[in-house]
Parts: structure tokens; sequence; C-alpha cells
């Protein structure tokens, strides 16, 4: 096992406060292709992404949004979105697990390259899904699942929470 690749994993935490820099679009570029690297139901994808680099509209993000106030600082967000009629089955099924794995990996790789991020919800709270699909003008057939803000943390050193816990584990049976 490669030790960076675990450290990336291990090391990974929400970051909340940002610089105020900007992010660089090959870097956007690689986030969005550790994205749709993830696995997906049957390989439907039924996913898109919305980037944000403008400061206008991540400014209206932050507004509407009362958990997403680290978007005044972040230098772009990527909103994760979901396709349910992307095929007649699978998609409506499975498109928040595929779209929650394509942003993991966004969260990940943001972080690999020595960005910070932060899920923050979207889906299930109704009144955000509206939020975001009026600022990011979303049709009604696509579902925003998340806004992920990406910045420069403002603590690169961070510590993340240690989250392993034996009793979670259950060897062989419950
Ligand atoms: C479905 C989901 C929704 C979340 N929503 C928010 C949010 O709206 N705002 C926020 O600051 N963090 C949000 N988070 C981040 C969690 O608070 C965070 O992942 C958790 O506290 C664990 O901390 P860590 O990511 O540093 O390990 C969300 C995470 C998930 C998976």
């Amino acid at each position: 096992m490669d030790k960076d690749f675990l450290n990336v994993i291990y090391t990974r935490r929400s970051v909340r406060q940002f610089t105020g820099e900007k992010v660089k679009k090959e870097d956007l570029v690689t986030m969005l292709r550790a994205g749709m690297s993830a696995p997906s139901a049957v390989n439907v994808q039924p996913w898109a992404f919305v980037v944000v680099t403008e400061r206008d509209t991540l400014d209206k993000l932050c507004d509407a949004l009362p958990h997403a106030k680290m978007l005044d600082k972040a230098g772009a967000a990527i909103v994760v979105c979901g396709i349910p009629d992307k095929d007649d089955i699978y998609a409506k099924k499975y498109w928040v697990m595929d779209c929650s794995l394509a942003s993991e990996n966004i969260l990940l790789v943001a972080h690999g390259l020595g960005y910070g991020a932060v899920w923050t919800a979207a889906y299930a709270e109704k009144d955000r899904m509206k939020s975001v699909r009026d600022i990011l003008s979303i049709p009604e057939n696509i579902i925003p699942l998340n806004v992920i803000p990406v910045g420069v943390p403002v603590n690169k050193d961070e510590a993340p929470k240690d989250k392993f816990k034996e009793e979670n584990i259950h060897w062989g049976k419950w």
C-alpha cells in the first residue's frame, strides 16, 4: 500500500477557514476527474458538476446557505448534482450513493493537492436545494446534492479527528 495514498485518506478533514486565495483551474479539473472516477451503479454516472469561481456567485451562495458561511473566503466551490432520470432504473435508486462517492473523491483529492474542502449539504434540505438551484440556474430534474467550498486552508496542520473505533467492527458476525 502506498503510504502517501493512505496518508491522504487518514489526514483529510473538513476545512472551514480559507485564506481567500484562488484555486488553480488545473487543480479543479484534477478534482473533477477524481470525482468522475468514482464507481456508480451499473456505471450510469448520474452526476453533473457546477464549478463556481466567481466571487459574486460564491457570495450569493454564502448569503443563502446557513451552513456554508466558509464560502466567503473559498477560492471555488464544486456543486455535485444528481441526475435521477439519467436512466430508467438505477439512477433513481442509486444517484445519492453514486454522487456521494464522487464527492468523497473530490474531498480527498482537494486535500491531496494541499487545499481544504468541506461537504455542505444541499440535499435533502428543500430550502437549500431551492437556493442553490435558483442561484446556479440548475434545472428542476437535476438535484444539487451538496456544495463543496474549496480553498487554501488557513491552518494547514490542523489535525484530523481520530474516528477509528473498535466497537464499530463486527468480525465474522454481529
Ligand atoms: C451529508 C453531509 C452533510 C454535511 N453538511 C455540512 C454542512 O452543511 N456544513 C458543514 O460545515 N459541514 C457539513 N458536513 C461536514 C461534517 O460536519 C464533517 O464531515 C464531520 O463533522 C466529520 O468531520 P471531518 O470531515 O473533519 O472528518 C457534512 C457532511 C456530510 C457527509
